[in-house]
């Protein structure tokens, strides 16, 4: 048996689901329930929109689902994002504990240099009328911040000409190759241009992999790509290169956008609840104006507001596995083979039933009540969550900190933001205007200190 929803043409729901996900989830949840039918560009399927049902999918055995086929050529046949099945599980097994919360420590330091230095550059505006784009801020952060953790330890790398690389490649990925197969062709300008950008990045990647190897095994640095490089699969064989190129490319794809939208949402949220501003910079200022990343990244308000920061503003909509089984939920309804099971993470993390007052940006929730792994799931779960969690939280919660802590910030005007669909991500339709109205008084003494 199959739950019921919209008798709709797909191409109408799949318009609803990619552009106004919120609404339309919320809408459907109210018509149908928690389990819903739906037909859409990507295939058939049931969307479930209940923490208990999302756990259902995240416990199944992996070997249950596999990727959508249309992320490969994307990504390349090789990308962890990407593949399914044995290959996948090998990969995170991998993978896993490089990226883990002890091992993401390792990174700290660079990312709040990184972070550091852009947040210093608004300097620049501080004081004027100029409006600026927070999103404009904190991609170029989000970029340097992969940039140096991924490759900051190749020698004498050429900084300007690695961010022209890594930028084509982000453009590169337009919404409308996400289409299906029918757009990954030769004949569709967009996906020539993907074409292009991933050959320079492979060029380029190359020539660090090559010199980075001729370091030797002992000397093939702490970043990213020396651990990619010394990282062993069970039977000791290490990826080849092409392997190691599809994983940069994913780190840099999945973790560019999605901290940057995550950091403009902040600003966006904390600039309208001085309460909320005022009670983090208290947390943060008792620190003193120097403070080491690992204190920062422990301060409990601090996680509480990067928490709720990626609640109120679910940045990936929804996770999507193709059945390779009948797979049955709730033991009632069983999505056929080669259908689809999509968790809707953005309709969970504005429940109602979950999160009282979803609308409201209340970073407290997280101090009074500790949420399960289905309720609160901004990374997803299961086998395929995120596999740059602790690296995103860190990165979030610094730049969140160093931002509350150097500069005054006004919104420059009062129109509500809305998220709108970017890329693979939902991000502010308007990148969040805001002006700079002075230093704070710790930033300040950081010159002294
Ligand atoms: C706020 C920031 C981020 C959010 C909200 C986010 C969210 C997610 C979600 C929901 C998934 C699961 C997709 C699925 O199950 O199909 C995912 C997968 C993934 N993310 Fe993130 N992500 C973020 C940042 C990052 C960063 C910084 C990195 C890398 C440095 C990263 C690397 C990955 C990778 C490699 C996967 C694929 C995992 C797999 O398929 O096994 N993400 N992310």
């Amino acid at each position: 048996m199959l739950p019921s929803g919209p008798r709709t043409p797909s191409f109408v729901q799949a318009y609803q689901f990619i552009f106004q996900p919120a609404a339309y989830t919320r809408a459907l949840r109210a018509k149908y329930g928690d389990a819903v039918r739906f037909s859409s560009a990507i295939g058939k399927g049931v969307a479930v929109m209940d923490p208990a049902l999302a756990r259902e999918v995240f416990a199944a055995p992996p070997e249950t689902f596999e990727a959508l086929p249309m992320l490969e050529p994307l990504f390349g046949f090789g990308a962890v994002i990407a593949v399914s099945g044995e290959r996948h599980k090998k990969l995170r097994k991998l993978l896993n504990p490089r990226f883990h919360g002890a091992e993401v420590k390792g990174f700290l330091s660079v990312m709040q240099r990184v972070i550091r230095e852009h947040v210093a550059r608004l300097e620049r505006v501080a004081g004027t009328d100029e409006v600026v784009r927070a999103i404009d801020v904190t991609q170029a952060l989000a970029l340097d911040v992969i940039c140096e953790t991924v490759f900051g330890e190749s020698d004498g790398l050429d900084r300007p000409l690695a961010r022209e690389v890594l930028r084509s490649m982000v453009h590169a990925f337009h919404p409308s190759i996400l289409g299906g197969a029918i757009f990954q062709r030769p004949w569709f300008p967009p996906w020539r241009r993907l074409l292009r950008a991933r050959s320079a990045f492979d060029a380029w990647a190359d020539r660090l992999i090559q010199a980075r190897r001729a370091r030797g095994d002992d000397a093939l640095g702490n970043d990213v790509l020396g651990v990619l490089l010394a990282a062993r699969y069970e039977d000791g064989a290490p990826m080849d290169d092409a392997e190691i190129r599809d994983q940069l490319i994913t780190l840099l794809l999945a973790g560019h956008e999605t901290s940057a939208t995550a950091m403009a949402w902040a600003v966006y949220y904390l600039a309208r609840a001085p309460e909320t501003l005022a009670r983090l910079r208290q947390e943060l200022d008792a620190l003193g104006p120097q403070p080491s990343p690992e204190v920062v990244v422990r301060l409990p308000y601090l996680d509480a507001v990067a928490a709720e920061t990626l609640r109120i503003e679910p940045i990936v909509t929804d996770i999507i596995r193709v059945c390779r089984q009948p797979f049955t939920v709730a033991n009632t309804w069983t999505i056929p083979k080669g259908e689809i099971v999509a968790v809707m993470l953005v309709s969970i993390l504005r429940d109602e039933r979950v999160f009282p007052e979803p609308e409201r940006f209340r970073p407290e929730r997280f101090l009074e009540k500790k949420f399960g792994p289905a309720e609160f799931l901004p990374f997803g779960g299961g086998a395929r969550r995120c596999l740059g969690a602790a690296f995103a939280e860190a990165e979030l919660g610094l730049a969140i900190a160093e931002l509350a802590q150097c500069w005054e910030l006004v919104l420059a005007d009062d129109a509500p933001e809305r998220a709108t669909r970017k890329n693979l991500t939902m991000g502010p339709a308007r990148g969040v205007r805001i002006r700079i109205r002075g230093r704070r008084a710790p930033a300040l003494a950081r010159g002294a200190a």
